[in-house]
């Protein structure tokens, strides 16, 4: 198959700016945490970065660490990119991340200088580029001092090995902190990317006011919960799902009958926007002005033609929201 991207790839898409940045980023990104391994199907992954490509999808997340194994997200995403989109290198926004554990002894993971600057070297390494666009920092280190890692990310970004960088995971006190000391290097803080959805909104507790306050862009991961906020779990755990799958992070005692019982009032009322409960629990996040983006996993590709038309209805009447909080709040 010789893949030709779609002459109207950018009528559909919503462009944000991030933050107070000159960087937009579509509102949808598209995530390689699962689904893009040597264990998965790769004519699969191929289709589905063409196919997001097509929809206007412009950014595309890894970290060093996804599969599995570990780094072979990177090395499929860069097989596809070179192959297919080697062309349209200049329309994409590529990001990787160094935090967890990627290779054994003391320097294989957290935040360090030895770690972070020989993780985004064999991340490049493995995606065949020059640089990355977005460089994070992915988890916050309670034993290296921010001045480490900030200044880290800094030297990264003056060397041209990353464009931008961001943080993730940080809570708001460690998130200000961070910024401080980058701004203080002259390396602005482009982006957050939290977790953040309707079944976990911690990022509500301060967070997104410290990114409003500093002009920070932030893109939420587990959108959709891992899948929980789908329709898929109503009737029971399906063979093909993340949560059937060895490899997957979602565990199938999360899927307990008080969280199917919300999942099922909220599908009822994302059948009564006339949309799916994938698409509500998307614009739910999206109508915050302060959220450039979510990034969705994806095993399918009618799941990414599904969750990027949740665009169309990203508006929320005020009695809508409360039934949600209700839904959310229920025992
Ligand atoms: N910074 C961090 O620490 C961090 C942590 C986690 C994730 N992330 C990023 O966030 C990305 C997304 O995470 P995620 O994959 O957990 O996101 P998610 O969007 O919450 O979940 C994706 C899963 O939901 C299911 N799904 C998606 N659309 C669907 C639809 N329309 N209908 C039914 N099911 C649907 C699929 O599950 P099935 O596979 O079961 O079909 C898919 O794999 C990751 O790839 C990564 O880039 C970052």
């Amino acid at each position: 198959m010789t893949y030709t991207p779609a002459q109207n790839r950018y009528e559909q898409m919503k462009y944000n700016h991030c933050g107070k940045s000159g960087l937009l980023l579509p509102a949808i990104s598209l995530g390689m945490w699962h689904n893009f391994g040597d264990v998965d199907d790769f004519q699969n992954a191929r289709v589905m970065i063409c196919r997001a490509f097509d929809l206007g999808i412009t950014h595309f997340d890894l970290a060093n660490n996804y599969g599995p194994s570990p780094g072979s997200a990177e090395q499929n995403f860069a097989k596809i990119l070179h192959r297919d989109l080697a062309a349209h290198r200049d329309e994409l926004i590529i990001s990787t991340k160094a935090g967890y554990l990627m290779w054994p002894g003391p320097y294989g993971e957290w935040g360090s200088k030895k770690y972070l600057i020989a993780s985004l070297d064999q991340s490049l390494k493995r995606l065949g580029l020059d640089y990355v666009d977005i460089f994070y920092s992915h988890r916050p280190d309670p034993d290296t001092p921010f001045e480490e890692t900030m200044a880290t990310l800094d030297q990264i970004v003056r060397q041209g090995k990353a464009l931008y960088v961001g943080i993730s995971s940080y809570d708001p006190r460690q998130t200000a902190e961070a910024v401080e000391i980058l701004n203080q290097l002259g390396t602005r803080c482009l982006i957050h990317q939290p977790r953040y959805s309707m079944l976990d909104r911690t990022a509500e507790n301060g967070l997104l006011d410290v990114l409003e306050t500093h002009g920070i862009g932030c893109i939420a991961f587990c959108p959709l919960a891992q899948g929980l906020l789908t329709d898929k779990y109503l009737d029971g755990i399906p063979a093909d799902s993340r949560a059937a799958k060895p490899h997957g992070f979602l565990q199938a005692e999360k899927i307990t009958p008080q969280l199917i019982k919300k999942v099922r009032s909220l599908n009822e009322l994302a059948k009564q926007r006339s949309q799916t409960l994938a698409q509500m629990a998307l614009a739910w996040i999206l109508k915050d002005s302060r959220v450039t983006s979510v990034i969705i996993g994806a095993s399918k590709v009618e799941q990414i033609e599904q969750n990027v038309a949740a665009l169309a209805n990203t508006d929320f009447t005020s009695d809508e929201l409360e039934r949600i909080d209700d839904i959310l709040k229920s025992d």
